[in-house]
Protein backbone atom coordinates (compact mmCIF):
# COMPACT_ATOMS: atom_id res chain seq x y z
CA UNK A 1 0.00 0.00 0.00
CA UNK A 2 1.64 3.21 -1.15
CA UNK A 3 1.04 6.28 1.26
CA UNK A 4 2.51 9.34 -0.44
CA UNK A 5 1.50 13.32 -0.83
CA UNK A 6 -0.09 14.18 -3.75
CA UNK A 7 -0.64 17.67 -5.68
CA UNK A 8 -4.73 18.47 -6.60
CA UNK A 9 -3.58 18.37 -10.23
CA UNK A 10 -1.94 14.88 -9.89
CA UNK A 11 -5.41 13.94 -7.97
CA UNK A 12 -7.73 15.82 -10.31
CA UNK A 13 -5.62 13.76 -13.27
CA UNK A 14 -5.82 10.58 -11.61
CA UNK A 15 -9.47 10.62 -10.73
CA UNK A 16 -10.72 11.85 -14.16
CA UNK A 17 -8.58 8.58 -16.04
CA UNK A 18 -9.49 6.35 -13.36
CA UNK A 19 -13.31 7.15 -13.39
CA UNK A 20 -13.45 7.29 -16.58
CA UNK A 21 -11.65 4.10 -17.11
CA UNK A 22 -13.64 2.16 -14.25
CA UNK A 23 -17.08 3.76 -15.09
CA UNK A 24 -18.31 1.02 -16.65
CA UNK A 25 -17.13 -1.36 -14.58
CA UNK A 26 -18.19 0.06 -11.38
CA UNK A 27 -21.71 0.44 -12.60
CA UNK A 28 -21.71 -2.85 -13.62
CA UNK A 29 -20.55 -3.90 -10.15
CA UNK A 30 -23.05 -1.96 -8.34
CA UNK A 31 -25.40 -0.32 -10.74
CA UNK A 32 -28.14 -3.17 -9.51
CA UNK A 33 -27.23 -2.17 -5.49
CA UNK A 34 -27.52 1.57 -6.37
CA UNK A 35 -31.11 1.76 -8.88
CA UNK A 36 -31.35 3.49 -11.67
CA UNK A 37 -33.51 6.24 -8.99
CA UNK A 38 -32.76 6.00 -5.45
CA UNK A 39 -30.41 7.53 -3.09
CA UNK A 40 -28.21 4.97 -2.02
CA UNK A 41 -25.81 6.81 0.86
CA UNK A 42 -23.25 3.89 1.60
CA UNK A 43 -22.56 0.18 1.31
CA UNK A 44 -24.52 -0.26 4.19
CA UNK A 45 -27.52 0.23 2.08
CA UNK A 46 -28.92 3.62 3.87
CA UNK A 47 -31.54 4.67 1.31
CA UNK A 48 -32.43 8.69 1.47
CA UNK A 49 -36.01 7.69 0.84
CA UNK A 50 -36.02 5.90 5.07
CA UNK A 51 -33.69 8.62 6.53
CA UNK A 52 -34.20 11.63 5.18
CA UNK A 53 -30.91 13.57 6.00
CA UNK A 54 -31.81 16.38 3.45
CA UNK A 55 -35.25 17.09 4.94
CA UNK A 56 -37.93 18.04 2.37
CA UNK A 57 -36.22 18.56 -0.85
CA UNK A 58 -39.53 19.48 -2.63
CA UNK A 59 -38.97 22.68 -4.61
CA UNK A 60 -35.12 22.81 -3.23
CA UNK A 61 -32.21 23.54 -5.66
CA UNK A 62 -30.26 20.43 -4.96
CA UNK A 63 -26.51 19.96 -6.66
CA UNK A 64 -24.86 16.52 -6.33
CA UNK A 65 -21.47 16.06 -6.36
CA UNK A 66 -19.59 13.59 -7.77
CA UNK A 67 -22.56 12.24 -8.99
CA UNK A 68 -21.60 9.07 -10.53
CA UNK A 69 -24.47 7.75 -12.37
CA UNK A 70 -26.87 10.04 -10.80
CA UNK A 71 -29.24 7.65 -9.58
CA UNK A 72 -29.68 10.18 -6.11
CA UNK A 73 -30.29 13.38 -8.70
CA UNK A 74 -32.52 11.90 -10.28
CA UNK A 75 -34.68 10.12 -7.30
CA UNK A 76 -34.44 13.79 -5.80
CA UNK A 77 -35.79 15.34 -9.23
CA UNK A 78 -38.81 12.36 -8.30
CA UNK A 79 -39.43 14.35 -4.94
CA UNK A 80 -40.06 17.41 -6.33
CA UNK A 81 -36.61 19.01 -6.39
CA UNK A 82 -34.85 20.92 -8.79
CA UNK A 83 -31.64 18.78 -9.31
CA UNK A 84 -28.47 19.20 -11.39
CA UNK A 85 -25.56 16.39 -11.25
CA UNK A 86 -21.99 17.03 -11.72
CA UNK A 87 -19.32 14.80 -11.71
CA UNK A 88 -15.38 15.47 -12.77
CA UNK A 89 -15.86 12.21 -15.25
CA UNK A 90 -17.29 11.99 -18.69
CA UNK A 91 -17.42 8.17 -18.25
CA UNK A 92 -19.51 8.52 -15.25
CA UNK A 93 -21.86 11.33 -16.74
CA UNK A 94 -22.54 8.51 -19.80
CA UNK A 95 -23.32 6.42 -17.10
CA UNK A 96 -26.26 9.13 -15.71
CA UNK A 97 -27.37 9.29 -19.98
CA UNK A 98 -28.03 5.66 -19.71
CA UNK A 99 -29.84 5.60 -16.25
CA UNK A 100 -31.67 8.69 -17.71
CA UNK A 101 -33.12 6.52 -20.61
CA UNK A 102 -33.66 3.57 -18.48
CA UNK A 103 -35.67 5.66 -15.96
CA UNK A 104 -37.00 8.35 -17.68
CA UNK A 105 -35.82 11.01 -15.71
CA UNK A 106 -33.31 13.25 -16.75
CA UNK A 107 -31.73 16.10 -14.84
CA UNK A 108 -28.86 18.68 -15.93
CA UNK A 109 -25.21 16.99 -15.86
CA UNK A 110 -22.59 18.97 -15.81
CA UNK A 111 -18.99 18.16 -16.19
CA UNK A 112 -16.69 19.58 -13.26
CA UNK A 113 -14.00 19.62 -10.51
CA UNK A 114 -15.77 20.25 -7.00
CA UNK A 115 -12.68 22.44 -6.76
CA UNK A 116 -14.08 24.94 -9.06
CA UNK A 117 -17.63 24.81 -9.28
CA UNK A 118 -19.20 26.62 -12.75
CA UNK A 119 -22.44 27.88 -10.38
CA UNK A 120 -23.01 31.41 -8.89
CA UNK A 121 -22.70 32.61 -5.34
CA UNK A 122 -26.29 31.45 -3.28
CA UNK A 123 -27.83 29.64 -5.79
CA UNK A 124 -28.72 25.92 -3.80
CA UNK A 125 -30.31 24.80 -1.06
CA UNK A 126 -29.02 21.51 -0.65
CA UNK A 127 -25.82 20.41 -1.84
CA UNK A 128 -25.01 16.45 -1.41
CA UNK A 129 -23.42 13.62 -2.14
CA UNK A 130 -22.19 9.91 -1.81
CA UNK A 131 -18.85 9.36 -1.82
CA UNK A 132 -18.35 11.51 -4.45
CA UNK A 133 -15.80 13.87 -4.99
CA UNK A 134 -14.59 14.53 -1.51
CA UNK A 135 -12.38 11.72 -1.01
CA UNK A 136 -10.76 12.27 -3.85
CA UNK A 137 -9.36 15.84 -3.80
CA UNK A 138 -6.39 17.23 -2.08
CA UNK A 139 -7.35 20.03 -0.38
CA UNK A 140 -10.78 18.88 0.34
CA UNK A 141 -10.75 22.03 2.70
CA UNK A 142 -11.02 24.26 -0.47
CA UNK A 143 -13.81 21.70 -1.40
CA UNK A 144 -16.15 22.52 1.53
CA UNK A 145 -15.11 26.64 1.01
CA UNK A 146 -16.60 25.51 -2.88
CA UNK A 147 -20.00 24.11 -1.18
CA UNK A 148 -20.28 27.47 1.11
CA UNK A 149 -19.87 29.62 -1.64
CA UNK A 150 -23.10 27.94 -3.73
CA UNK A 151 -24.69 27.22 -1.13
CA UNK A 152 -27.80 29.83 0.12
CA UNK A 153 -27.70 31.06 4.08
CA UNK A 154 -29.07 28.66 5.84
CA UNK A 155 -28.09 25.57 3.08
CA UNK A 156 -27.49 22.33 3.52
CA UNK A 157 -24.46 19.77 2.93
CA UNK A 158 -24.55 16.43 3.87
CA UNK A 159 -22.19 14.33 2.47
CA UNK A 160 -20.61 10.26 2.93
CA UNK A 161 -17.16 9.13 3.13
CA UNK A 162 -15.14 6.26 4.37
CA UNK A 163 -15.51 6.07 7.55
CA UNK A 164 -11.64 7.47 8.68
CA UNK A 165 -11.37 4.95 11.59
CA UNK A 166 -11.53 1.96 8.19
CA UNK A 167 -8.06 3.65 7.07
CA UNK A 168 -6.29 2.06 10.15
CA UNK A 169 -7.02 -1.53 8.63
CA UNK A 170 -5.97 -2.87 4.98
CA UNK A 171 -8.98 -2.80 2.48
CA UNK A 172 -10.50 -6.43 2.88
CA UNK A 173 -13.74 -7.69 3.86
CA UNK A 174 -12.13 -10.69 5.25
CA UNK A 175 -10.52 -11.52 8.74
CA UNK A 176 -7.41 -9.62 7.63
CA UNK A 177 -9.24 -6.86 7.61
CA UNK A 178 -9.71 -6.56 10.67
CA UNK A 179 -6.38 -6.05 12.05
CA UNK A 180 -5.11 -2.57 12.93
CA UNK A 181 -1.93 -1.99 10.60
CA UNK A 182 -1.56 1.63 9.79
CA UNK A 183 -1.70 5.20 11.82
CA UNK A 184 -5.04 6.74 12.06
CA UNK A 185 -3.37 9.91 12.43
CA UNK A 186 -1.17 9.16 8.85
CA UNK A 187 -2.75 11.54 6.19
CA UNK A 188 -1.29 11.09 3.46
CA UNK A 189 -2.97 9.46 0.63
CA UNK A 190 -3.21 6.17 -0.88
CA UNK A 191 -1.74 6.20 -4.10
CA UNK A 192 -1.73 3.34 -6.81
CA UNK A 193 1.03 4.56 -9.78
CA UNK A 194 1.23 3.38 -13.54
CA UNK A 195 5.41 2.44 -14.67
CA UNK A 196 6.31 5.92 -14.75
CA UNK A 197 5.30 6.50 -11.22
CA UNK A 198 2.66 8.59 -12.17
CA UNK A 199 -0.47 8.39 -9.96
CA UNK A 200 -3.68 6.39 -11.35
CA UNK A 201 -5.85 6.27 -8.32
CA UNK A 202 -6.15 7.91 -5.00
CA UNK A 203 -7.85 8.60 -2.20
CA UNK A 204 -7.66 11.34 0.55
CA UNK A 205 -7.77 10.07 4.12
CA UNK A 206 -8.71 12.86 6.99
CA UNK A 207 -9.43 12.49 10.45
CA UNK A 208 -12.63 12.56 12.02
CA UNK A 209 -11.31 15.90 14.02
CA UNK A 210 -9.96 17.36 10.44
CA UNK A 211 -13.34 17.03 9.06
CA UNK A 212 -15.05 18.81 11.64
CA UNK A 213 -12.08 22.00 11.27
CA UNK A 214 -12.70 21.76 7.57
CA UNK A 215 -16.47 22.32 7.64
CA UNK A 216 -16.03 25.07 10.67
CA UNK A 217 -13.55 26.58 8.68
CA UNK A 218 -15.63 27.02 5.78
CA UNK A 219 -18.41 28.47 8.04
CA UNK A 220 -20.70 25.76 8.58
CA UNK A 221 -22.52 24.22 11.26
CA UNK A 222 -22.32 20.87 12.39
CA UNK A 223 -25.69 19.19 12.57
CA UNK A 224 -25.08 15.64 13.12
CA UNK A 225 -22.54 12.90 12.00
CA UNK A 226 -24.15 9.55 10.98
CA UNK A 227 -22.28 6.18 11.59
CA UNK A 228 -24.81 3.80 9.79
CA UNK A 229 -24.92 0.22 11.24
CA UNK A 230 -24.75 -2.88 9.45
CA UNK A 231 -27.96 -4.10 8.75
CA UNK A 232 -29.28 -7.59 10.04
CA UNK A 233 -29.84 -9.82 6.73
CA UNK A 234 -27.52 -7.76 4.58
CA UNK A 235 -25.18 -9.85 3.30
CA UNK A 236 -23.89 -8.01 -0.05
CA UNK A 237 -19.83 -7.05 0.16
CA UNK A 238 -18.99 -3.80 -1.98
CA UNK A 239 -15.48 -3.83 -1.62
CA UNK A 240 -13.70 -3.69 1.98
CA UNK A 241 -17.34 -3.19 3.04
CA UNK A 242 -18.76 -6.82 4.57
CA UNK A 243 -20.97 -8.42 6.83
CA UNK A 244 -18.24 -9.05 8.87
CA UNK A 245 -16.56 -6.06 9.65
CA UNK A 246 -19.91 -3.88 9.65
CA UNK A 247 -20.77 -6.05 12.65
CA UNK A 248 -17.50 -4.72 14.25
CA UNK A 249 -17.31 -1.02 13.26
CA UNK A 250 -18.50 1.76 11.13
CA UNK A 251 -17.61 1.64 7.28
CA UNK A 252 -19.30 5.00 6.81
CA UNK A 253 -19.04 8.57 8.58
CA UNK A 254 -22.36 11.14 7.54
CA UNK A 255 -21.80 14.68 7.97
CA UNK A 256 -24.27 16.87 7.75
CA UNK A 257 -23.91 20.74 8.37
CA UNK A 258 -25.40 23.60 7.23
CA UNK A 259 -24.39 27.30 7.11
CA UNK A 260 -26.19 30.01 8.97
CA UNK A 261 -28.91 31.94 7.96
CA UNK A 262 -28.54 35.98 7.06
CA UNK A 263 -28.15 38.21 10.06
CA UNK A 264 -30.21 40.61 9.71
CA UNK A 265 -28.58 43.77 9.06
C1 LIG B 1 -17.17 6.32 -5.47
S1 LIG B 1 -17.79 7.22 -6.84
C2 LIG B 1 -19.38 7.69 -6.18
C3 LIG B 1 -20.39 7.95 -7.27
C4 LIG B 1 -21.84 8.09 -6.79
N1 LIG B 1 -22.00 9.21 -5.87
C5 LIG B 1 -22.30 6.79 -6.16
O1 LIG B 1 -22.78 6.81 -5.00
O2 LIG B 1 -22.22 5.78 -6.85
C6 LIG B 1 -16.86 8.72 -6.75
C7 LIG B 1 -17.25 9.76 -7.79
O3 LIG B 1 -16.57 11.01 -7.49
C8 LIG B 1 -16.17 11.58 -8.72
N2 LIG B 1 -15.07 12.53 -8.50
C9 LIG B 1 -13.80 12.24 -8.15
N3 LIG B 1 -13.08 13.38 -8.03
C10 LIG B 1 -13.93 14.39 -8.29
C11 LIG B 1 -13.78 15.82 -8.32
N4 LIG B 1 -12.61 16.41 -8.06
N5 LIG B 1 -14.87 16.58 -8.62
C12 LIG B 1 -16.06 15.98 -8.90
N6 LIG B 1 -16.26 14.64 -8.90
C13 LIG B 1 -15.21 13.87 -8.59
C14 LIG B 1 -15.77 10.39 -9.58
O4 LIG B 1 -15.73 10.69 -10.94
C15 LIG B 1 -16.86 9.38 -9.20
O5 LIG B 1 -17.98 9.48 -10.06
Amino acid sequence: MLRRPVTDDESRHASRAWWDLDADAYQGEHGAFLGDNDFVWCPEGLREADARLLGDVRGKRVLELGAGAAAGARWLEGQGADAVAMDLSAGMLRQARGGEERSGVRVPLVQADALALPFAESIFDIVCTAFGAIPFVADSGAAMLEVARVLKPGGRWVFSITHPMRWIFWDEPDESGLIARNSYFDRRPYVEVDEQGRPTYVEQHRTLGDRVRELVAAGFVLRDLIEPEWPPGHDQIWGQWSPLRGRLFPGTAIFIATLPTAQPT
